[in-house]
């Protein structure tokens, strides 16, 4: 549980490092299931989802040891959990079914609930397991999926990211060549095929949407650096839209980023691509139109985040959210600020307001609560962002001092004033 105090800021100025990223560590630390030597994660970002997964990694039989700089793991004892609650609290646990199926022959999780953003089934990284020879029976609220792995060619009904990487990691470790066919392009797919490969994996094709696993009889202990985080970098950039001003995002890469510099640029704020990172120049000042999309399209993880630039920006924006079915929870909140939005359905119509007003608003989904930080930047008066699921904190590092380090007025507070 966390609480935010926001408050109207000036533009801002400065530099904000970006942090390794949230979607390419966690899939990659459940990689690091597929060895029993030591793998090394530099630089780990700070984050709940990072620690919950942990514990889960350290339930299924990996030693888990933080350094100061480093996540190193070590699963030598692996077998399946039996507590469930790590697996309940997030999504991506998912994501260490293809690891535990591939080195034991059987893997058991309880089934993933719905969630705030959409119903989000697995059934994609069932279909996909099935076809690799593995037996899928449901009981007690959970699945078993038992049996050796054999390579196979794989159809996804559509690019799912979790299916892509569960299904590329369990891949590694089959008898024989896999082929994923509409796999996801995700630049954090490249990554965690980069990182397997690292570890001994025969991959080609990650980035594309045919992507081939040669199978291997065993994988390697490694040492990986991820990639900078894509949707941290892009919400900054937000930030940076709303107040104006001048930011360098370090470490911010302008190549996984297009979709959205674009509408950026649309929008009126200027972007320099350099060696350290992004610059982000000046306010939105002209409407948009966005459609989130797969990816290279405009991540649905940064539509929350245009969402609030859009309430201050002159004329009607249009948001289209294709990816999940309830992703609009925001636009209440920030409705409450004062923003003019209409949502029928899938569609958002977003017409800016020269004035919002500081309000107490609620943080319903992680990328929906940083919108609202954001906004409270430009809201008259203070804002009082309450985050009692704490989701902020699943997938931003420090919010709170990145933004207060270029001139955001930005607290978190013990408890809502
Ligand atoms: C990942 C990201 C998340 C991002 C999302 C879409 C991580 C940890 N999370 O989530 O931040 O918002 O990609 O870019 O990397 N679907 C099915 N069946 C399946 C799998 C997915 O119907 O078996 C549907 C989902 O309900 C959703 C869509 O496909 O509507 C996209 O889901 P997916 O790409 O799998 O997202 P995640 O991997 O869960």
């Amino acid at each position: 549980m966390a609480h935010y105090a926001v408050r109207e800021s000036p533009p801002l100025r400065g530099e904000i490092p970006i942090s390794t990223s949230k979607n390419a560590v966690l899939p990659i630390m459940c990689g690091a299931l597929l060895t029993d030597e030591d793998v090394r994660i530099e630089k780990p970002p700070k984050l709940t989802d990072v620690a919950t997964l942990a514990s889960l990694l350290d339930a299924c039989g990996c030693r888990v040891k933080q350094e100061s700089n480093a996540l190193i793991l070590k699963a030598d004892a692996l077998k399946n959990p039996h507590d469930d609650e790590d697996v309940r609290k997030m999504r991506a646990s998912v994501l260490v079914l293809g690891p535990l199926l591939a080195r034991l022959g059987e893997a058991r999780i309880p089934l993933p609930g719905g969630c705030a953003i959409g119903q989000r089934p697995i059934d994609q990284h069932l279909k996909g397991m099935s076809a690799l020879g593995a037996k899928v029976t449901f009981d007690h609220g959970g699945v078993t999926l038992t049996g050796r792995l054999r390579g196979a060619v794989i159809y996804l009904d559509m690019p799912s990211v979790g299916a892509t990487e569960n299904l590329m990691m369990a891949a590694t470790l089959a008898e024989g060549i896999t082929r994923i066919e509409n796999a996801a392009k995700e630049p954090e797919i490249v990554d965690l095929s980069a990182f397997l490969s690292s570890m001994g994996a025969r991959i080609t094709g990650a980035g594309t949407s045919t992507i081939c696993i040669e199978g291997v009889s065993s994988l390697h202990g490694t040492s990986w650096l991820p990639i900078a985080d894509r949707v941290e970098a892009g919400t900054m950039a937000c930030a940076c839209a709303i107040t104006g001003g001048e930011l360098l995002l370090r470490g911010a890469r302008a190549d996984h980023l297009r979709s959205l510099l674009f509408k950026l640029s649309e929008a009126g704020v200027h972007i320099q691509d350099t060696q350290g990172g992004l610059m982000v120049f000046g306010r939105a000042k002209q409407p948009f139109e966005i459609r989130t999309m797969v990816y290279p399209g405009f991540p649905t993880d940064l539509q929350a985040p245009m969402m609030a630039v859009a309430c201050r920006t002159p004329g009607t924006s249009v948001f289209l959210e294709t990816i999940f079915e309830n992703r609009f929870m925001h636009a209440a909140e920030l409705s409450r600020l004062g923003a003019h939005i209409r949502v029928e359905n899938r569609v958002a119509v977003v017409e800016g307001t020269p004035y919002l007003t500081g309000a107490n608003v609620s943080s319903t989904d992680l990328r929906a609560g940083a919108a609202l930080i954001l906004a409270g930047l430009c809201a008259e008066g203070e804002t009082i962002v309450n985050d009692e699921g704490g989701h902020i904190d699943r997938g931003y590092v420090g919010i709170e001092e990145k933004l207060s380090a270029v001139g955001g007025l930005v607290a978190r507070i013990p408890s809502p004033a």
